[in-house]
């Protein structure tokens, strides 16, 4: 029972059926102000507060972009890159984040899809996607092949908790140690990948912050 609430690395059945964009769709509209109040925005400065500061003119793509909070907080820190591409397969979340980031490309693509005319990117953002995948070590790669060599990778994922119950209760999410995201984001061919506890409220219990490197 115990390892019940401490270890949920498969995603539950909602995770993988259709079903997950009809749920995100109909939370477009309060989450922005949901997340807000958890204290996720403030956890998503952090995690950017320790990336590098990017090219001119980078190319910054963000998957699963929800209504852009994680994009948003890249911007805040860095200010507005080259080029912002931001991907989701919820139509409604899409359309808050283009509200949002103004002026972005948005593209309503599972992440794994092709994106037509899409370059090597400098910066890819993720925060709280790969979790919903069944594979999530083949998500890490393809994350990994849209990066240019030398990009930065930026993510936030889910950890065991007994809070993250709840969350996973609705959700289906998956969640992982920040050990084990550690050596799947090494596996699938990351170099110099560091880890960033958030510091308080709900983010501490809930998710972790990574950055990392294509070589
Ligand atoms: C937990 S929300 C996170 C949103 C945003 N990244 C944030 O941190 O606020 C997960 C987002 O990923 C999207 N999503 C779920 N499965 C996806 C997939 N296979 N490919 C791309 N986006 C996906 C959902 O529609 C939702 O907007």
């Amino acid at each position: 029972m115990l390892r019940y609430f401490t270890t949920f690395d498969r995603p539950r059945p909602v995770a993988r059926s259709g079903a997950l964009r009809a749920v995100y769709d109909a939370a477009a509209t309060g989450w922005q102000d949901g997340i807000s109040k958890l204290g996720f925005l403030t956890a998503y400065a952090e995690v950017m507060a320790q990336t590098p500061a990017p090219a001119i003119d980078a190319k910054v793509l963000d998957v699963g972009t929800g209504t852009g909070a994680f994009a948003t907080a890249w911007v805040a820190r860095h200010g507005r890159p080259g080029t912002l591409t931001l991907t989701d397969i919820s139509p409604a979340m899409l359309e808050a984040a283009d509200a949002r980031l103004d002026p972005a490309r948005t593209v309503a693509a599972p992440l794994g899809a092709d994106i037509p005319d899409l370059p090597p990117q400098d910066v890819v953002l993720c925060a709280h996607v790969v979790e919903h995948l069944e594979d999530p070590g083949a998500a890490l790669r393809w994350l990994h092949d849209r990066l240019a060599p030398g990009g930065t990778l930026v993510m936030a994922i889910s950890k065991p908790h007994w809070c993250t119950a709840l969350v996973r209760w609705r959700w289906g999410n998956a969640a992982f140690v920040p050990e084990h995201a550690v050596s799947m984001l090494r596996a699938a061919g990351f170099r110099d990948v560091t880890a960033h506890p958030f510091s308080a409220g709900p983010p501490s219990r809930l998710s972790h912050g990574y950055v990392a490197r294509r070589a």
